[in-house]
């Protein structure tokens, strides 16, 4: 039987980096019940996170008091929202500690940032021969298009192999890493479905050493710990703002300064370009190279909130919160009779964790907890080679945030009680 959580939570409350209750307190969703008399337990984080009214008033704001195009007006409301826009990109510049606010591109999302690298760069600089290395364990997102990239171009994708606990092989690295002809490494930081944190900083120096160029998919680190760019040494770095905090549609890619002045523009458009004649078009600098026609600029705008939301409550206490979450998450969740949790051990992963129970199948186990009020993912997660890796088609995941709290991962635990009871 579950254990009362009450004793856990007021241990927990007395070493936890900041005051749960007050952070939620910044979150309205939170206090909404799910269903009438029940309410909401939102562990669904990795697939988005929920918005603080910092964000939440930013983009109000925006479109109150000063909404209008950037880059274009030289009216005061277009001023206003360049200026806005353009504060947004030196906050994220900061977050990620870029060298500098040329190197920050705003995109849709970690999607797009990848597509615009794989239809740019990989356009540019792969051809029959070359190798791309990627990993069993990437998102979709990371796969997809350089298997389309690869389709037109004639390079070879490898696969780093994932282990039975969860994580890279990295022996299995080093051997594909001394084929000279790997132009480029492509790997997720952490994983969507295992929660691994990947060893990105040895993994951008061993690539480096061979040659090759190395992207990160920070989709689902950003969000959750401090990163710097220039102390991971990564080529490019891709995220996403509405897993942390932000609103849907808008993303970023970092790319090393010369290698964007290097690549050529991906769509064409109003603000891309510096001169259009009816014979050829050259290029605006950077970032504006890459940000072709109207930008998202609420988007833009309510991440670089996001930001400063993120950096006030500090991305180190976040992280050890979380990481005080996931393992009580891990513990309680290894009770449950019938449970397989795929991945690492919780000081080597992030707060997300992706179980099969018994011969449940994940989709019931989700719509129980639904009822129960616990909002879960179930599926593929947008991995379907890794959940073939492990041999299940579908896991059931529960991913935490900042504000999730250790009565909530009780909640969770007490739903997958009654979901083995409904299907005993
Ligand atoms: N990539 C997101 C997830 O893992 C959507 O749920």
């Amino acid at each position: 039987m579950a254990r009362p959580f009450a004793k856990m939570d007021f241990m927990n409350t007395q070493t936890l980096p900041y005051n749960v209750q007050a952070v939620r307190a910044d979150f309205p969703i939170l206090g909404q019940e799910h269903h009438p008399g029940v309410p909401l337990v939102y562990l669904d984080n990795a697939a988005s996170s929920q918005k603080p009214l910092k964000v939440i008033n930013a983009l109000d704001d925006y479109y109150r008091r000063y909404n209008a195009n950037v880059h274009r007006g030289i009216h005061k409301l277009s001023e206003q929202a360049t200026a806005a826009y353009e504060e947004a990109r030196i906050k994220i510049k900061r977050f990620i500690n870029a060298a500098s606010k040329r190197e920050i591109i705003f995109t849709r999302g970690t999607t797009e940032s990848i597509n615009l690298v794989a239809q740019t760069w990989g356009r540019a600089n792969l051809k029959v021969g070359d190798v791309v290395v990627s990993t069993v364990m990437e998102h979709h997102s990371n796969i997809v298009p350089w298997q389309i990239r690869a389709a037109e171009k004639g390079f070879t994708i490898r696969y780093i192999p994932v282990l039975p606990d969860g994580t890279l092989d990295l022996n299995a690295y080093a051997a594909l890493l001394r084929d000279e002809n790997v132009k480029l490494v492509t790997v997720m930081h952490v994983s969507n479905m295992l929660g691994t944190v990947n060893p990105v900083v040895e993994m951008a120096q061993q690539a480096h050493a061979a040659g090759a160029l190395i992207l990160v998919d920070g989709a689902q680190s950003t969000p959750h710990m401090s990163v710097d760019v220039q102390a991971l040494d990564v080529d490019f770095f891709a995220f996403s703002g509405h897993k942390m905090c932000g609103p849907t549609g808008i993303g970023i890619l970092y790319g090393k300064r010369d290698l964007l002045e290097a690549m050529p523009p991906w769509m064409g458009g109003g603000d891309m370009i510096s001169r259009v004649t009816l014979d050829g078009s050259t290029w605006n600098d950077l970032p504006y190279k890459f940000e072709a026609g109207t930008p998202i600029i609420a988007g833009a705008i309510g991440l670089g909130y996001a930001v400063d939301y993120l950096s006030e409550l500090g991305m180190d206490k976040i992280h050890a919160y979380e990481q005080a979450i996931a393992a009580y998450a891990l513990e309680r969740l290894a009770e449950v009779p019938g449970i397989t949790v795929y991945g690492p051990d919780a000081d080597k992963k992030g707060a997300v964790a992706a179980f099969t129970l018994d011969s449940v199948h994940a989709h019931d186990v989700a719509q129980i907890l639904d009822a129960e009020g616990v909002a879960v993912r179930a599926g593929h997660h947008c991995a379907m080679p890794l959940h073939e890796h492990f041999g299940v088609p579908a896991t059931a995941r529960a991913s935490f945030y900042l504000y999730n709290t250790f009565a909530e991962v009780d909640a969770l635990i007490e739903g997958l009680y009654k979901a083995k009871k409904a299907f005993a």
